[in-house]
């Protein structure tokens, strides 16, 4: 099955997206089937307001300019309203315990909670004890809602995932656990190419793999050879010390244009953003016309707003 030939349900069985390791194909391929009509229906300009007096609380422990946008601007236009919490303003920040404050914002009928944290246990206690949906807007482990932007971004290009080369070059970080996740599930060829000592976390590996093509290799021939898809990372993210020793493990892996030489003729380049020009890619890959990171952020809106709708109109109380 692909995109284009699964018949969508209108539902998905779950009450949170945590992580995509439970999430069935089926379920992504929903998702990615409603983003694509709520694109549609945004660039013709028709309302779409299926959340309407609905509220989203955003809480943020670490930056952001992409979630935050997007999911805010994604609330708004579909006629619900959004909460930006960060930890430096909400007792969150001050040791006020997760339990105590899902309890607090259930009580107030918050219907969705975004989070961006740093420990994946904090996202998965939030959503157990809350009565709301709870979607990961990035933790030190997963970012599920980038990689099914980027799946999708995926398949706008190329018009099918199944049997695509996807490549991704670098730290095996959060990044690189949701790819994996997304593009086994959706019969996409995976290759993450990390240096050792900074490979994914191998429990992870093995679930993608349960599910899908997954192959770690540390050989930037193998990964780039006749690639469909070159992406990157950061060395550093949010919350770790710059290390001299990463960056000289993790410079061999820059995507440039010799990398670049290697994959398909129709390759594209992708990065989740922020980007450090330099580091893990050069400006003549990711400011060429190969490069589709501006198509790849403004689907976040899009798969997101589909996120919301199939989670944020059930009962969760
Ligand atoms: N890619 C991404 O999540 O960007 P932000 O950190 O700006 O939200
Ligand atoms: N791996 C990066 C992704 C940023 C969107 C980080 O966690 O900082």
């Amino acid at each position: 099955m692909d995109v284009s030939s699964y018949k969508p349900k209108g539902k998905i069985e779950h009450k949170h997206l945590l992580n995509l390791l439970d999430y069935s194909p089926s379920d992504i391929y929903e998702i990615l089937h409603l983003a694509g009509k709520l694109k549609t229906a945004l660039y013709k300009g028709k309302k779409h307001e299926y959340l309407k007096g609905k509220t989203l609380a955003m809480i943020f422990t670490k930056s952001s300019t992409r979630t935050r946008v997007s999911f805010e601007q994604g609330i708004f236009q579909l006629g619900g309203h959004a909460l930006f919490l960060s930890s430096n303003d909400i007792q969150l920040g001050r040791g006020e315990t997760i339990r105590d404050t899902a309890g607090v914002l259930s009580g107030y009928g918050i219907d969705g909670v975004m989070i961006r944290t740093f420990k994946q246990s904090d996202v998965e206690e939030l959503a157990s004890c809350g009565k709301f949906a709870v979607i990961n807007g990035l933790t030190d482990d997963f970012h599920p809602c980038q990689a099914l932007a980027d799946i999708f971004t995926v398949y706008e290009r190329f018009g099918k995932l199944k049997d695509i080369k996807f490549s991704y070059f670098g730290d095996g970080n959060n990044m690189a656990h949701s790819l994996m996740l997304a593009g086994a599930k959706t019969g996409m060829n995976v290759y993450i190419c990390s240096p050792k000592g900074y490979e994914p976390n191998p429990e992870i590996v093995e679930a993608a793999q349960k599910q899908g093509n997954v192959t770690v290799t540390d050989s930037v021939e193998e990964a780039a050879k006749d690639a469909d898809v070159l992406y990157t990372d950061v060395f550093f993210s949010m919350g770790q010390e710059k290390d001299p020793a990463k960056v000289k493990a993790l410079m061999p892996y820059q995507v440039n244009s010799d990398v670049l030489a290697l994959a398909s003729k129709d390759a594209v380049f992708m990065h989740c953003l922020p980007a450090h020009r330099g580091e893990e890619v050069t400006e003549d890959v990711i400011d060429s016309t190969r490069s589709i990171i501006f198509q790849e952020a403004e689907n976040r809106l899009h798969v997101q707003k589909a996120v919301m709708c199939l989670l944020m109109n059930k009962k969760h109380r």
